[in-house]
C-alpha cells in the first residue's frame, strides 16, 4: 500500500499513560473517526477511559447537520467547567463537523476549549496533543487536504465482528439544505487496491462484516477506473469477508449496473438499501438540488424492489423545507404509501450556515415544521408495523455480533438490517445462523435459533 507512515510524536510516546475520553455525535463517519482517533492516541500512550472524570484529555467529536447537535457541543463543554478548574492538566478539544465549521471561532466563543481539529486533520491529532502538553495554550488544525490523494489505512483497536471502512470522504453534491460539503470538503475516493488490502487485513483479524462508508457511496471512483458497483464485486470476489454493507446511497447515482450487482451478490452484499428521498415533491427536490424528480426516484426504488428479492428499504426525509406548502408535504406522505419503507429517518428542516437554503426567504415557522414531522411519523408507524409483521414465522440468516452473558442472549443483524435477539451461547458469535422469527417490530426481531 502506498501509505504515509503515521508519525507519533516522541514526547507522547514516552509519556506515562493518560486517559482519553471521546464523546461522539452524528453519523457513522464520526463513529469511525472516533475509532481512528482512539487508535492514534493509543499509539501515543493514551488509554481510553469510560467517563470524563477519569480523563486528562476530553474530545467532543461533533456533528453540525442540524441545530440540536451543535447545541449539545456547547452544553457538554459547559459540564466540564468545574473539572477544568480543579484539574490544570485537563485538556478539552472539539473535532468533527462543528470544529471544521467554526475553526478558531469556537475557542473565542467557548474559552474552555483548548484545541480544535478539523475533519481532514485527524491524523494530526497526536501532534496537536503533543503541542498542548508541551506548553502551547491553544491549537487549531482545520485545513482541508484537497490536493493530496485520499490514502489512509483503516485503524481498529479491538476488531469485532463488524467494522467500518471509509471509501470516500467529503461531498460535492451541495444539496441546498446540507452543511456536509462545507464540513467534510471535496469528495475524494480511496483507491480500490487499498480497500481490498484493508478488507483482507480486517478479515485476518477476525472481522466478518464491513460497512463501506461515504456520504454518497454511489459516486465512488477509484483511480483504476472502478466505480462503486465494480468495487463491491471486487471486494465480494477477492476477499473472504462474509457480509458487505454500505451507506449512504444517493438516488441520482444509483444505476442499473449497481442494482444487478446487488441482486447477483445478495449472498454477500446486504439486502438492504438506505435510499434517502428527502421530499416527495419534484419542485421541492429541485430547490433542494437533489438531481432527481419524484417520478425518477419512484422508478429506481421500484426497480430495486422488483430486482432484489426480500430487499428492505429505508429513507431520510426532511419536512418543512423553505416554501413547502401543505400540498407539497402531502406528496411526501403519499410517497410513503407508494414505496414500502421498513424504517424512516425524518427531520424538521434546520437552517445551516453557508447553505443556500438558509438564505431562502420563505422559511416556515417551527410549529408548522414540527407538526408536519409528527404527522409524517404517525403516517408511517402502521406501515412499518405491518411490514414487520410479515416476517413473523419466517426464517432469516443472522450474522451474530454479540453475546450478552447476563441474559444468555445473542444479537445480530438480518440481511435486511434488522437487529435480531435470540437465546444462545457465545460460540455463535461471528457465525451466520438460521433464526426463526417469533415476534417482529419495525427495528428489531425476536427469534429462536434453528441450528
Ligand atoms: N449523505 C447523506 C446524508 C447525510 S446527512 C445523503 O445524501 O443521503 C443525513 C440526513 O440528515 C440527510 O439525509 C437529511 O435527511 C438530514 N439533513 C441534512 N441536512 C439537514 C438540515 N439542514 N435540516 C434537516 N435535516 C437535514
Ligand atoms: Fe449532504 Fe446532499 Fe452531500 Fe448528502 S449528498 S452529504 S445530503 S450535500
Ligand atoms: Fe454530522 Fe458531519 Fe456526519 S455534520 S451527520 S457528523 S458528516
Amino acid at each position: 500500500m502506498d501509505l504515509q507512515p503515521l508519525e507519533i510524536p516522541s514526547q507522547l510516546g514516552m509519556a506515562r499513560e493518560r486517559g482519553v475520553y471521546i464523546s461522539t455525535y452524528g453519523c457513522q463517519m464520526n463513529v469511525n473517526d472516533t475509532e481512528r482517533m482512539l487508535s492514534l492516541l493509543e499509539m501515543a500512550n493514551f488509554v481510553p477511559v469510560g467517563t470524563p472524570e477519569e480523563a486528562t484529555l476530553i474530545i467532543i467529536n461533533s456533528c453540525s447537520v442540524r441545530e440540536k447537535p451543535v447545541h449539545k457541543v456547547h452544553s457538554e463543554v459547559g459540564r466540564y467547567k468545574r473539572m477544568k478548574a480543579k484539574n490544570p492538566d485537563l485538556r478539552i478539544g472539539v473535532t468533527g463537523c462543528v470544529a471544521q465549521q467554526e475553526k478558531e471561532r469556537l475557542m473565542l466563543d467557548v474559552p474552555l476549549i483548548d484545541f480544535v481539529v478539523g475533519t481532514d486533520m485527524i491524523d494530526e491529532l497526536p501532534q496537536v496533543v503533543d503541542r498542548l502538553y508541551g506548553g502551547q495554550k491553544k491549537v487549531v488544525s482545520a485545513r482541508f487536504e484537497h490536493q493530496k490523494p485520499y490514502h489512509i489505512q483503516t485503524l481498529v483497536r479491538n476488531p469485532k465482528v463488524t467494522a467500518f471502512v471509509n471509501i470516500t470522504k467529503g461531498c460535492d453534491n451541495f444539496c441546498t439544505f446540507c452543511v456536509v460539503p462545507f464540513t467534510r470538503g471535496r469528495e475524494r475516493s480511496r483507491p480500490l487496491a487499498h480497500l481490498l488490502d484493508d478488507v483482507n487485513a480486517l478479515v485476518a483479524k477476525g472481522v466478518k462484516e464491513v460497512t463501506l462508508l461515504g456520504q454518497n457511496v454511489n459516486s465512488y471512483q477509484s483511480d483504476c477506473g472502478a466505480d462503486f458497483a465494480r468495487a463491491l464485486r471486487s471486494i465480494a470476489d477477492q476477499t473472504e469477508i462474509t457480509r458487505i454493507r454500505y451507506t449512504t446511497s444517493h438516488p441520482k447515482d444509483f444505476n442499473e449496473d449497481l442494482i444487478h450487482t446487488l441482486r447477483d451478490y445478495r449472498h454477500k452484499i446486504t439486502e438492504y438499501v438506505h435510499l434517502p428521498f428527502q421530499s416527495g415533491n419534484s419542485q421541492i427536490l429541485e430547490r433542494m438540488n437533489r438531481g432527481y424528480t419524484r417520478e425518477e426516484y419512484i422508478k429506481k426504488a421500484k426497480m430495486i424492489l422488483e430486482q432484489i428479492p426480500n430487499v428492505a428499504l429505508s429513507t431520510d426525509i426532511i419536512v418543512g423545507f423553505p416554501g413547502e406548502t401543505e400540498e407539497q408535504f402531502q406528496d411526501t406522505l403519499t410517497l410513503l404509501d407508494e414505496i414500502p419503507y421498513e424504517n424512516i429517518f425524518a427531520f424538521a428542516y434546520s437552517p445551516r450556515p453557508f447553505t443556500k437554503a438558509a438564505k431562502f426567504e420563505d422559511q416556515l415557522a417551527d410549529e408548522v415544521k414540527n407538526q408536519r414531522l409528527n404527522r409524517l411519523i404517525d403516517h408511517h408507524k402502521p406501515i412499518s408495523f405491518a411490514l414487520a409483521k410479515r416476517l413473523e414465522g419466517q426464517v432469516t440468516e443472522v450474522l451474530v455480533e454479540e453475546h450478552h452473558a447476563n441474559i444468555g442472549r445473542l444479537a445480530g443483524r438480518s440481511p435486511q438490517n434488522k437487529m435480531v435477539h435470540f437465546h444462545g451461547g457465545p460460540e455463535w458469535v461471528g457465525q451466520v445462523v438460521k433464526v426463526k422469527v417469533l415476534e417482529a417490530f419495525p427495528l428489531t426481531l425476536r427469534g429462536e435459533l434453528l441450528q
